[in-house]
C-alpha cells in the first residue's frame, strides 16, 4: 500500500477522532466525555438570598451528559447581581446551596463549571441592593427587570483605579468558592456587556488611566482578572467566555480594526497560561475574526454561534466537521433536552422549547422537559 493511502492523521487524538462531536476532550483539567457543552443560560430559578434550590440540582443533574455544563451566571460579589432570581458565589448558605447542585451533577457523572461574572453597569440597585459600578459613568439606554417591573437602567458610578484590585480579589474568592462547593472550575464571563466586557469596549469605556484608552489598556483589567484566578485555582480549571461584536446592552463593537486588536491581544496575553478553554460566542465560527483568534490562543477552543437561531444537531456536526471549534456550546436545545446528547447521537426527535417559561418560577418549563425514553413511555401507557 502507497503511503499516499495513509496521511497522517491529524484528526485523531488518543485514537479518537476529534471532528466527531461525540468524542472525548480534554481542556485543562476538565475532561469531558463529548464534545457538546451546555451553555451558560440565566433561568433566575434562586431564592431571593442568592441560594441555589433543590430544583436547580435536579435541573443540571438531568443534563449531566453532555461533555461539559457551564452554569447561569452567578454573581461574584453583591453589587456584581444581576438579575432577580440570580445565584451567588459569596455567602455560605449560597456554596451550600451550589454544593448540592455539584454533587447531584456528580452523581451523574457529569462535569459542572460556574460561570463567574460582575454584572458591571448592566443591573440595578433594586436588584443588587447596591450603587452600580461599572468601568465609566455611561447609562445603558433601555430597561431591566426588578421586582416584576421594568425599571431603567441608572447610570453607574466609575470604578476607581485603586478600587480595581478589590474587584479582581472578588473574582479571586468567588472563584475558590466555587471549587470549595465542588465546580470543576469556572468560566469568566466577558462576554455579553457585562462588567468584564465593558472594560473592552469603547462605548463602555471611556477611562483615562492605565485601563481606558487603546486595546492594550483595554485588555489589561480583564487580563489581571484572569492571571489572578489562574494563580488562585490552576489555570486547567480556568476558562473565559468572550463575545466579539456581539452589540448588546449599549456596548458596540463595530470596527473590525480595534476589535481584532483588542481579541487579539487578549488571545496573544492569555495563550501563555494554558488556560482550560476559551469560550467565543459570534455568528460566523468560520469567519476570519473568530478562526484568527483561535489559533491565536492555541489552546481549547468553544464555539456559540448566537441568538439568531437556536443551535442544531446538523450545524454542531458541521461545525466539527469542518475543523471550527474543539467543542460546541448549546443552549435552547439543552434546556427542552435534558438528554440531549443521546437524541443527537441517535437523530431522535427533540422537544420543543417554551420561550414563556425561560424565567418563569418553579419547576414548570424547568425540570419537566421529558427524556426521550419518559416520552415513549407515556405514548405506550
Ligand atoms: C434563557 C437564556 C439565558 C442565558 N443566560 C446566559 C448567561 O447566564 N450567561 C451567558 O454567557 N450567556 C447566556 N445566554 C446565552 C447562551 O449561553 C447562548 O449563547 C445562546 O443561548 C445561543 O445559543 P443557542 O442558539 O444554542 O441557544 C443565555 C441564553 C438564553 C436563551
Amino acid at each position: 500500500m502507497l503511503d499516499g493511502d495513509h496521511p497522517p492523521n491529524n484528526n485523531s487524538t488518543n485514537g479518537f477522532n476529534v471532528t466527531d462531536l461525540f468524542s472525548p476532550l480534554l481542556a485543562g483539567d476538565l475532561s469531558l466525555a463529548n464534545r457538546i457543552v451546555m451553555a451558560p443560560l440565566t433561568r433566575s430559578r434562586a431564592g431571593a438570598d442568592g441560594v441555589p434550590t433543590e430544583i436547580m440540582a435536579e435541573h443540571y443533574a438531568q443534563r449531566a451528559s453532555v461533555g461539559l455544563i457551564i452554569s447561569e451566571g452567578t454573581f461574584q460579589s453583591l453589587p456584581g447581581k444581576a438579575f432577580d432570581g440570580q445565584p451567588g458565589l459569596v455567602t455560605p448558605a449560597q456554596l451550600a446551596g451550589w454544593r448540592k447542585v455539584t454533587d447531584a451533577v456528580h452523581a451523574e457523572g457529569g462535569l459542572i463549571v460556574a460561570q463567574v461574572m460582575h454584572a458591571g453597569r448592566a443591573t440595578h440597585p433594586d436588584i443588587s441592593g447596591f450603587p452600580v459600578e461599572a468601568p465609566s459613568a455611561l447609562a445603558i439606554d433601555g430597561e431591566t427587570r426588578a421586582g416584576g417591573t421594568k425599571v431603567a437602567y441608572p447610570l453607574p458610578r466609575a470604578l476607581e483605579t485603586d478600587e480595581l484590585p478589590e474587584i479582581v480579589e472578588t473574582f479571586v474568592r468567588s472563584s475558590q468558592n466555587a471549587v470549595d462547593a465542588g465546580f470543576d472550575g469556572v468560566e469568566l464571563h466577558a462576554a455579553n456587556g457585562y462588567l468584564l466586557h465593558e472594560f473592552l469596549g469603547t462605548t463602555s469605556n471611556m477611562r483615562t488611566d492605565a485601563y481606558g484608552g487603546t486595546p492594550e489598556n483595554r485588555i489589561r483589567f480583564v487580563v489581571e482578572v484572569v492571571r489572578a484566578v489562574v494563580a488562585q485555582l490552576g489555570a486547567g480549571r480556568v476558562g473565559l467566555r468572550i463575545s466579539p461584536e456581539r452589540n448588546i446592552q449599549g456596548l458596540i463593537e463595530d470596527d473590525p480594526v480595534d476589535v481584532e486588536a483588542v481579541y487579539g491581544g487578549l488571545m496573544d496575553a492569555l495563550a501563555p497560561l494554558g488556560l482550560a478553554f476559551v469560550s467565543v460566542l459570534h455568528p460566523e465560527p468560520a469567519g476570519a475574526l473568530v478562526q484568527g483568534l483561535r489559533s491565536r490562543f492555541g489552546g481549547p477552543f468553544l464555539v456559540n454561534t448566537g441568538f439568531a437561531e437556536p443551535t442544531t444537531r446538523g450545524e454542531a456536526v458541521a461545525m466539527m466537521a469542518g475543523s471550527l471549534t474543539d467543542a460546541v456550546v448549546v443552549g435552547r436545545a439543552v434546556i427542552a433536552n435534558p438528554d440531549l446528547v443521546r437524541r443527537w447521537r441517535e437523530e431522535l426527535e427533540e422537544n420543543e422549547l417554551d420561550f414563556s417559561t425561560l424565567y418563569a418560577e418553579g419547576t414548570v418549563g424547568y425540570t419537566d422537559y421529558p427524556t426521550y425514553d419518559d416520552t415513549k413511555a407515556r405514548a405506550a401507557s
